[in-house]
């Protein structure tokens, strides 16, 4: 079940790479998505190719803050795992006075590496690995300063019980 977002927030999605974000970013209009993968792939012609990621990171952090600065919603779509990202993206939700919501893809390692096997873009194992050490707990992600914490393992346990 997919979670109303605040009007005007900035949705931080964390979680490795398979861990689902990209498919819940898909229930949310397109405009709101943000991707490092995304402009990436418009940069080099291929998603996976780290030497498009300067540039990618710019494109993300001038339409991050064009959309708040309008109180448009935006959903940050990469993985999110490391402390210093977040306090990036943290950081202009406050000078913009938007609130900050951030949605935790807390599945096990075992489903995260089974559903990133199983897709046209596979990324390598051991990243998918170091990502899923590197992710934050719901008291860390508070103490941040996001507002709002949503786990996917909550979000997915209420769609099932009202299937
Ligand atoms: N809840 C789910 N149940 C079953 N399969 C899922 C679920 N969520 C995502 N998948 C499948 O898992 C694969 C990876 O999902 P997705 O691309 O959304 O991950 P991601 O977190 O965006 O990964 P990346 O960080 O590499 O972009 C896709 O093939 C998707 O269809
Ligand atoms: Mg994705």
């Amino acid at each position: 079940m997919n979670p109303t977002l605040p009007a005007s927030s900035m949705c931080v999605l964390v979680g490795p790479p398979g861990s689902g974000k990209s498919t819940f970013a898909a229930h949310y209009p397109d405009t709101w998505r943000v991707s490092l993968d995304f402009y990436r792939g418009l940069a080099t012609d291929s998603e996976a190719d780290q030497s498009g990621t300067p540039v990618a990171a710019e494109i993300q952090a001038l339409l991050l803050d064009a959309r708040l600065a309008r109180g448009l919603n935006v959903l940050i779509d990469s993985t999110n795992v490391f402390a210093h990202i977040r306090a990036g993206l943290i950081a202009r939700a406050r000078y913009w006075q938007r609130p900050a919501v951030a949605v935790l893809f807390d599945v096990p390692l075992a489903t995260a590496e089974a559903q990133n096997a199983g897709r046209d873009r596979v990324v390598p194992v051991d990243v998918v690995r170091e990502h899923h050490q590197l992710m934050p707990g719901a008291a860390q992600l508070h103490q941040e300063g996001f507002a709002t914490v949503h786990l996917f393992s909550e979000l997915a346990a209420m769609s099932a019980a009202l299937r």
